[in-house]
């Protein structure tokens, strides 16, 4: 009973570093591959890929299309569901989740940690970045997979 037990835990934590490891690769590697949503989630920005926010958040993204970001990008209900089963499926597997989820990538901690003041400036101040949600103002490859160009 203890042995299985310890063997348990350990199996716990060799899946969960197994994830960590995905995930840094993921970052990198998880590009956007269901149809629908590279058509409709790259209309007005790259379309992002799933891997980059957990799948509370994209629920909670796909739940409230009609008030995106100050834009109404909704969708009808069959796509609506395709995407939002692609994203969920593919989606970051964080340990724990706020309540609400977090809608941005941009304001993620390792985001903002990867993406210092001067890189901030920069989107700001040059208008063909814009924003820093402009990922491919500065990562040419971003619909790639590829972030580490800079
Ligand atoms: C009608 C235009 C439009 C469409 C279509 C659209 N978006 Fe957006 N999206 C926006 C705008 C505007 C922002 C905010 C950009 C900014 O702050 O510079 C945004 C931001 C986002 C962000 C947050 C980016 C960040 O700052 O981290 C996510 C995630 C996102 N959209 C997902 C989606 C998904 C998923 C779809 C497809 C279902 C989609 N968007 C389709 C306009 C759109
Ligand atoms: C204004 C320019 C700019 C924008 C916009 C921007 N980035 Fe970056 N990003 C950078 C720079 C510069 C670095 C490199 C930081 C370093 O070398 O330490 C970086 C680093 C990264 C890294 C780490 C790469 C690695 O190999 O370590 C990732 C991942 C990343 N960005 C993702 C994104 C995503 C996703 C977006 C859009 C939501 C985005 N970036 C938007 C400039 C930008």
């Amino acid at each position: 009973m203890k042995l299985s037990l310890v063997l348990g835990a350990l199996t716990a934590f060799a899946v969960g570093a197994t994830a960590l490891v995905s995930f840094a690769d993921g970052r990198r590697n998880v590009i956007v591959k269901n149809e629908t949503t590279k058509t409709e989630c790259s209309a007005c920005h790259m379309a992002y890929s799933p891997s980059f926010l957990p799948k509370e958040s994209w629920q909670a993204i796909m739940g409230n299309l009609e008030n995106h970001f100050g834009e109404d990008a909704s969708l009808d209900p069959a796509q609506t569901a395709e995407i939002e089963a692609y994203l969920s499926l593919n989606a970051a597997n964080w340990r724990s989740v706020s309540n609400p989820p977090p809608l941005r990538i941009t304001e993620l901690r390792w985001f903002r940690g990867e993406h210092g003041n001067r890189t901030r400036k920069r989107a700001q101040s040059n208008a063909n970045i814009g924003s820093m949600s402009n990922c491919q103002g500065c990562h040419r490859g971003a619909d790639r997979g590829w972030f580490d160009d800079d």
